[in-house]
């Protein structure tokens, strides 16, 4: 269509009116990662549905499914990218040593329900979903189911990597004993500032840690961070302290013994307290820039999940592959061959 000089500013000027609605306030737009709402809307309609009863009958059978596909979101998203990297199984004919085999993955479980997922996924819609995308909306849905936040908007059309970062995970992922300088420049990347790193840490008011984890708060004396009564209750639970890095050393503590299984506020109140469980999770309520966060969530439930779900959703934004970058895996513990 051609247009007069004077007459084809006005169609600019609207058409530039329209892309900045889509980018800014359209929802469904993509967004800068790439990534839209409802990326299988056409390819598999039902896609979101499948993953949603498959988590939901899981957390019936175990709840702390739910609690796993969390963690397995922040670990796969620190590392590098969300790509479902974490979920590649260890082979020895490809040398492929799997990101779960790394220290910091210690204490994680449940992969194998990853699978029954993925089976129903491709009953359904065949090498059509991709691992990635799979574990970030269990992870939404689990979230929901543990009381957290409902029906956080998560983009999908993440690819899934044909590699295991298992080299780098320790220079991405925290560790729970550091610093919160530490801990907040290694979320920044992410664009999760320090009240996002505050209510994605509330994460830890679902689930439990080992022993192995602990036992340096706990002896030769414990921390005097930590509250005496809770103090006691840890060395009950670890009662030496020589714990190994090994599972089947079932000793294990809570840091939220009232709602263990509800993701709230919990967290932030025990942190007031002095119960905190990991280091890094006590020292948030002492450093300056985010201890005024603590306690704004401590006192504000809607407040805290409101925070926890826009810190989410970037962390499950990070760098992801898409277009022709990566692969859809048909299983997620191998790369396609
Ligand atoms: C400074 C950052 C973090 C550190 C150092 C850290 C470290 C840990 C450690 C050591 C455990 C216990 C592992 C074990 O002994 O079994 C754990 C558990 C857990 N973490 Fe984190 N974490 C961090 C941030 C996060 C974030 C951002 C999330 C999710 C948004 C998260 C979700 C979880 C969950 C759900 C569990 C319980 C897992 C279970 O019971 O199976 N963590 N974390
Ligand atoms: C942190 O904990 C690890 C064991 O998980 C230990 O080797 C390391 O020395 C600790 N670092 C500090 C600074 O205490």
């Amino acid at each position: 269509m051609k247009m007069g000089t004077s007459s084809s500013l006005l169609p600019v000027a609207s058409a530039l009116l329209i892309l900045m609605c889509f980018t800014t306030g359209n929802a469904a737009a993509a967004s800068a990662s790439g990534l839209k709402l409802n990326y299988y809307a056409k390819s598999c309609p039902r896609a979101e549905q499948i993953i949603k009863e498959q988590v939901r009958s899981h957390y019936d059978e175990h709840g702390n499914t739910a609690v796993s596909w969390l963690r397995a979101l922040f670990h796969d998203c620190t590392v590098r990218s969300c790509d479902a990297s974490l979920l590649l199984e260890s082979n020895a004919a490809t040398g492929l040593v799997s990101e779960q085999s790394s220290t910091r993955s210690f204490g994680m479980r449940n992969f194998k329900y990853i699978d029954a997922i993925k089976s129903a996924l491709e009953t359904a819609c065949p090498a059509t979903v991709s691992c990635a995308d799979l574990l970030a909306l269990a992870a939404r849905d689990g979230v929901a189911m543990l009381g957290g936040p409902a029906d956080i908007p998560m983009r999908t059309g993440r690819r899934d990597a044909t590699v295991s970062y298992y080299g780098e995970v320790e220079r991405y992922l925290p560790v729970h004993n550091d610093t919160v300088s530490a801990v907040l420049s290694r979320f920044a990347p992410m664009g999760v500032d320090a009240e996002g790193v505050v209510a994605l840490l509330g994460a830890h008011s679902v689930g439990r840690v080992h022993c192995f984890n602990l036992v340096a708060r706990l002896y030769p004396a414990v921390d005097g961070a930590i509250e005496p009564a809770y103090g006691a209750y840890l060395r009950e639970r670890c009662p030496t302290a020589d714990a190994v890095e090994d599972t089947r050393d079932v000793a294990y503590a809570r840091n939220d013994r009232g709602t263990p299984m509800v993701i709230d506020n919990m967290y932030h109140k025990n942190l007031l307290k002095g119960r905190g469980l990991l280091l890094v999770d006590q020292r948030l309520a002492t450093d300056p820039r985010t201890a005024p966060f603590v306690k704004k969530m401590a006192a504000d439930n809607a407040y805290f999940h409101d925070r926890f779900a826009a810190a989410l959703v970037k962390m499950s934004e990070n760098g992801p592959l898409t277009g022709d970058k990566g692969e859809v895996r048909k299983d997620c513990k191998f790369v396609n061959s």
